[in-house]
């Protein structure tokens, strides 16, 4: 059986700032995706939210960039924004999406998309991440820890199916281009790419062997697509676990030591990637915008529909009082880095602040600058 997991996630408003959408927002969409369920439309349709994000999770049987699929996704982040933040008044009203200009596709308009088809296995397990105040290049470390190194995932080197590798789709967010390459062999040259996460950024992933897909992430640049900084992308990831594929266990800890990565305050700064648990609360952000957070949902896709824990409530995986080690060690670096106020490297460097409200305060010291004067060198 042939199914599709689509994940499409937008901010269209919050309570507090950028904390959190507002109840009803969630109630609306909820409801949205259950009359889709009964339509059979959908296997199955979750509605969550990382931090001002609010994240569609769902399940079908009509393939990846499905205009159905889209436009379902897409008439939700609009009313819930039409009927629900507007009329509260809420904040960012309507903030990702960019243009009226739906025709069957929401990439490009401003909502984040992540989608893996697949043939059903005996037993498919899946974990689908969110996060919030960063950018989608912010996979790109934990994407290569669990798909590309054996010091993260034993499987490369004890699983026979995971032995030969992967395939990395890497996208030019800049040059809308994009480039396979394949693990173990040509490690040293993704990691030249993905090493620049505001420009290169993974957007699929496929089992060496046999091109099976393993993972999906989306890759919306909102400032490439709006010319002007109007909020951070803040990414979502899916990804297939066990039986040939990474365990769970492995794909989580490639998130036990913190990356920095791009976003939190003005989506201008650098921070650490928090590990959060959903059912605790702390998928909101807080100190200073941030910091910048991830959490991560686990299930089953078993028969077009996803399993939970009781229903379709997921497994909350960053839950376990391990996670307690790696949110300490992100709140001291993010403690730390807020002593360098507004300098590199705690604030992002200048080509990555073009998109940001910076050059519009430099602009005015621009006529103050004059030619340095050649000094006089004098012979003795
Ligand atoms: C980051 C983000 C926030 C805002 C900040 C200022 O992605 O959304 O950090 O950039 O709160 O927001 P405004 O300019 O709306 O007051
Ligand atoms: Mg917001
Ligand atoms: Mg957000």
């Amino acid at each position: 059986m042939r199914t599709t997991v689509s994940v499409i996630k937008a901010d269209v408003g919050s309570v507090a700032g950028h904390h959190r959408p507002h109840q009803e927002m969630l109630n609306y969409a909820a409801r949205k995706l259950r009359e889709a369920e009964e339509t059979g439309l959908l296997g199955s349709g979750y509605v969550t939210h990382c931090g001002d994000d609010i994240i569609l999770v769902m399940t079908h049987n009509k393939g990846e960039n499905n205009p159905e699929i889209h436009g379902l996704a897409w008439s939700i982040f609009k009313e819930v924004t039409e009927k629900v933040s507007r009329k509260l008044k809420l904040y960012g009203a309507g903030q990702d999406l960019l243009s009226d200009a739906f025709s069957g596709n929401v990439r490009g308009l401003g909502p984040g998309v992540a989608e893996l088809e697949f043939n059903e296995r005996g037993s498919d397990p899946i974990v689908v991440f969110a996060a919030d105040k960063t950018e989608p290049g912010a996979w790109n470390i934990p994407l290569y820890r669990i798909f590309a190194s054996p010091d993260n995932t034993a499987g490369l080197v004890i699983d026979p199916k995971l032995h030969d590798g992967f395939k990395f789709e890497v996208l030019d967010l800049i040059e809308s281009q994009v480039v396979t390459l394949k693990t173990p062999e040509e490690m040293y040259d993704l990691i030249g790419l993905i090493g620049t996460p505001g420009r290169y950024a993974i957007s699929k992933i496929y089992r060496a062997v046999d091109d099976e897909p393993a993972a999906a992430a989306s890759t919306t640049r909102l400032s490439l697509i709006a010319g002007r900084y109007v909020g951070k992308d803040d990414p979502v990831l899916v990804i297939r676990c066990q039986a040939g594929f990474p365990a769970v266990g492995e794909v989580l800890s490639a998130f036990a030591v913190p990356p920095l990565v791009s976003g939190w305050m003005r989506g201008s700064h650098r921070g650490p990637l928090m590990p959060v648990s959903f059912r605790k609360g702390q998928n909101v952000v807080s100190f200073f915008d941030g910091p910048p957070r991830v959490m991560a949902m686990g299930w089953q896709v078993s028969n077009g529909r996803l399993v939970g824990v009781e229903g379709i409530e997921p497994a909350d995986l960053f839950e376990d009082p391990f996670w307690e080690y790696a949110r300490q060690k992100a709140a001291e670096l993010a403690v730390y880095l807020r002593t360098m106020g507004e300098f590199e490297p705690a604030r992002l460097s200048h080509e990555e602040m073009e998109y940001t409200t910076l050059p519009q305060i430099l602009e005015k010291l621009k006529p103050r600058f004059r030619p340095v004067e050649e000094k006089q060198v004098t012979e003795k």
